[in-house]
């Protein structure tokens, strides 16, 4: 019934006003928690979760992600020479063999589902996954491959979704369900104000979509904030090919805004090998006096 995903497509084209100036000369996705950008954390849990190839889409400022997955000889050279063996394995184990980076360049950042057709030409006829880096979700297994595991036992497209408070509606795509058919998605709109969502079920950063997606966005117009909005495109898929609302079992980090990011900062700075232990005390007697 259902293919396997070999595709995932990263998003990476937006201005990230949020997180200005930080963002200014810089992308988000370059943002740090701890000592991984937060475009490495989406590209392990990608690949993870089956894909082999990885689709950047990218915009001006973005050259730094191009360069991250990229092998650096001159520094793995300085690396070797100087013994430090495992700063070498951290850094040469970045793309794992077998995977490949295909990058695309959106001319200009006229939305998320612009950005995703412009992948057209690298994912193909099969179905992909789209994940948004900013929207970094600590799980185990990580959640496209919770997602994977859906769509290979019930096909369709699969979207992961939250409930978030009612008065944040307007920040995400929100859903309606059919909770009688596996919360099939009857409904779906970008950015609604709280009395017009149809529920406070929110989308986050992690999609498996069918290929037919893409005929939908050729015809996608501008819609909210003037943009060509993913959810618009999906919006036109459900009369005609399932999409499920998908429940993740996880912690979902919104690393986009800053609140999110310091979050994210200290639950992966409290369990990370190197920094966990002095943290925590630290934390402990120095923050919450
Ligand atoms: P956001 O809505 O978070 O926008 O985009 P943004 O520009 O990155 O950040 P803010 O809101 O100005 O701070 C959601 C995702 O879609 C990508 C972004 O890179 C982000 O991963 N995106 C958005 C594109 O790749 N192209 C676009 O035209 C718009």
């Amino acid at each position: 019934m259902s293919r396997k995903v070999k595709a995932a497509v990263f998003p990476v084209a937006g201005r990230g006003t949020r997180f200005l100036p930080a963002t200014k000369a810089s992308p988000k996705e370059m943002l740090p928690v701890v000592d991984k950008p937060l475009i490495q954390y989406a590209v392990e849990e990608a690949v993870a979760a089956g894909a082999t190839k990885l689709v950047f889409v990218t915009g001006s400022s973005k050259r730094a992600i191009e360069d991250h997955f990229d092998t650096d000889v001159e520094l793995e050279r300085a690396l070797t020479e100087g013994g430090k063996n495992d700063l070498l394995r951290s850094i040469q184990g970045i793309v794992p063999r077998g995977v490949s980076c295909v990058y695309i360049r959106q001319g200009e950042p006229l939305g998320l589902g612009h950005a995703v057709l412009c992948a057209r030409p690298a994912v193909g006829d099969e179905p992909f996954f789209v994940h948004l880096a900013d929207d970094l979700i600590k799980g185990e297994p990580g959640c496209l491959a919770q997602m994977a595991s859906e769509h290979a036992e019930h096909g369709g497209s699969v979207i992961a979704v939250e409930t978030v408070p009612r008065e944040h509606t307007s920040s995400y795509g929100i859903v309606a369900v059919d909770a009688s058919n596996r919360n099939r998605i009857t409904q779906i709109v970008e950015k609604p104000a709280p009395e017009h969502a149809p529920s406070n079920s929110a989308v986050v950063g992690r999609y498996l979509l069918v290929p037919e997606i893409f005929d939908k966005l050729e015809k996608t117009g501008r819609g909210a904030g003037g943009e060509i909005q993913l959810t618009d495109g999906i919006a036109d898929l459900l009369g005609e090919s399932p999409v499920y609302a998908y429940s993740f079992d996880g912690v979902r980090y919104d690393c986009g805004s800053k609140l999110g990011y310091l979050q994210a900062t200290v639950a992966y700075g409290l369990e990370h090998p190197d920094t966990g232990e002095s943290f925590r005390e630290y934390l402990r007697n120095s923050v919450c006096e």
